[in-house]
């Protein structure tokens, strides 16, 4: 019998048992995971731990081997309900609420910056394909509006400079922010950053800090990140997990982590 119950019922999202096997490789390992709604929480470890398969996993470009993922999808009359994600496709994932970004930056390049986050609304558009190809006065008034809307989000994250520049040529930092803001054009209610501070240096992960703190503060969401840059995971993190070979290791606040002697083991052995 499956019934699709969360363990707790603070999370947004909660993973049950979820194991990844790929030939031989177990990716990951019966992975009860979870995240509160509203907090920020970081998923660290060493390179080829599991996280971005993790990532994958929730994001539906994996079917897990075995395993739940639940996930409290907001509902259109109000509330929310929980919905098992296992199976669904990438752009359902997306329409129920759960946006993300990649390790390696994915925009289209030769796009510019309004463009790539006008892509991310999409998701949301009621128009059909026949609206998009016929552009009825409907399609064409909720065009405008999401056009209002991205540009209002590129003006509120800092962006609004750059929305005819195309994404190629923004600097390395501003590509970071506009995926994020791309990622939230999709009004997600749980947004996950793999290594959103990868290649950035110390001001731009400063700015990144900000950023994630402003997102948090003024979006009604919840953030899950993927991240190698300590002080900053420390820094804004309620809750930490650390993965280790697609096993959850140690989980806890921030300082506790820190000081978890399997912890420190396993990073020590890394470097
Ligand atoms: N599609 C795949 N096919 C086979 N092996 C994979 C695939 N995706 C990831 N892996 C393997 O799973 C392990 C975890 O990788 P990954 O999730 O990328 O780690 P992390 O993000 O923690 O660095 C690695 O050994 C990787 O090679
Ligand atoms: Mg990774």
């Amino acid at each position: 019998m499956t019934e699709n119950v969360m363990n707790n019922p603070a999370s947004i999202i909660e993973t049950q048992d979820v194991s990844m096997i790929f030939g031989g490789l177990v990716a990951l390992d019966e992975v009860n995971f979870r995240v509160e709604k509203g907090s920020i929480t970081a998923l660290i470890g060493p390179n080829g731990a599991g996280k971005t398969t993790f990532f994958n996993c929730l994001t539906g470009i994996y079917t897990p081997t075995r395993g739940r993922i639940l996930f409290k999808a907001p509902q259109p009359e109000g509330g929310d309900q929980v919905v098992p994600l296992r199976g669904l496709s990438p752009d359902k994932v997306t329409t129920l609420g759960v946006a993300r970004t990649f390790q390696n930056i994915r925009l289209f390049n030769n796009l510019t910056v309004l463009e790539n986050v006008l892509i991310g609304c999409h998701c949301r558009m009621k128009a059909g394909l026949w609206g998009a190809l016929f552009r009825d006065k409907n399609t064409m008034a909720e065009e405008n509006a999401m056009a209002e809307y991205s540009y209002q989000l590129l003006e509120k994250y800092g962006l609004s400079r750059a929305v005819n520049d195309l994404a190629k040529n923004l600097p390395y930092g501003d590509q970071r922010r506009l995926e994020i803001v791309r990622a939230l054009a999709t009004r997600p209610s749980l947004l996950l950053l793999d290594e959103p501070a990868a290649g950035l240096n110390i001001n731009e992960t400063r700015e990144l800090k900000d950023l994630i703190h402003l997102i948090r503060d003024r979006e009604n969401l919840s953030i899950l990140l993927i991240e190698h840059d300590m002080s900053l995971v420390m820094s804004i993190s309620e809750k930490v997990y650390v993965m280790e070979y697609g096993r959850v290791i140690a989980q806890g606040g921030p300082l506790e982590i820190k000081n978890d002697p399997a912890v420190i083991k396993a990073y020590l052995g890394e470097e």
